[in-house]
């Protein structure tokens, strides 16, 4: 047997919200198997970003372990653990956060010059072309569709061949027809590089492509 991507146990995470205490996560447990797409659903406010935040090692639950790939994340330093989310994990948010000031291109080049690709040029232009973006790869992203930005961050995400990728909402500015591609592309990209994808969304579309589907409620995920 493979040894799991992830496995999450007892994962607990509450804010301080007024003078009240939210408890977001009651003691979450996932493994996320190699080559699987995961995908948690959850209405509006149960947790679903922030249990995505806290398996993207951005932020620090309350309580419970995670390991990924073997290594409990939350034991390394703020640098390591910083290096060890570059090298191994690809995130694709509702707002595509890519950079202005660079061209479409240059933001799929970055995480591989940062990683030391020596070829990243050549990298990211491949990664343009199988996306279909090759002829946008010197605009900026202002000047692309919302269909054609969100491809280029998936391109980003995926440029580094990361082992996992978190999707928050991956076609939540999306129109009908590139929702449908996007998740086309989520497909191919699992069947031909094995990539294991965890995805949070409300919108139940995105279940026909999971393999796995639990929601959350109460602070706990739930055979979906
Ligand atoms: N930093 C924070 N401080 C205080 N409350 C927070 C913080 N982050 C999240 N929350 C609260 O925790 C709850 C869960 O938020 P979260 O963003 O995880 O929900 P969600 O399921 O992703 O919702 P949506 O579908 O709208 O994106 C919400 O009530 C939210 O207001
Ligand atoms: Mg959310």
């Amino acid at each position: 047997m493979n040894e799991p991507i992830l496995v999450a146990e007892g994962i607990e995470k509450g804010f301080q919200s007024g003078t009240q205490w939210l408890q977001v996560l009651r003691g979450v447990n996932l493994v996320l198997e190699p080559g699987t797409i995961t995908g948690v659903f959850g209405p509006s406010g149960s947790g679903k970003s922030t249990l995505l935040h806290i398996l993207g090692t951005l932020q620090r639950p309350d309580a419970g372990t995670l390991r990924i790939l073997g290594q409990e994340v939350f034991r390394l330093s703020d640098r390591e653990r910083s290096r060890f989310r570059n090298r191994h994990l690809g995130f694709v948010f509702q707002f595509h956060h890519l950079l202005h000031e660079f061209s479409a291109l240059e933001n799929v080049m970055l995480p591989l010059m940062l990683a030391g690709v020596p070829d990243a040029r050549r990298q990211a232009e491949d990664w343009l072309r199988d996306l279909d973006l090759l002829d946008r790869a010197h605009e900026s992203p202002l000047k692309l569709s919302g269909g054609e930005r969100q491809r280029v961050a998936v391109a980003r995400a995926l440029a580094n061949r990361p082992a996992l990728v978190l999707a928050d909402e991956p076609t939540g500015n999306l129109d009908r027809r590139n929702a449908e591609q996007l998740l086309q592309i989520f497909r191919r990209l699992n069947q031909e590089h094995g990539t294991t994808f965890f995805i949070v969304s409300h919108n139940p579309r995105l279940r026909d492509l999971c393999h796995r589907v639990y929601l959350l409620e109460d602070g706990l995920l739930k055979p979906g």
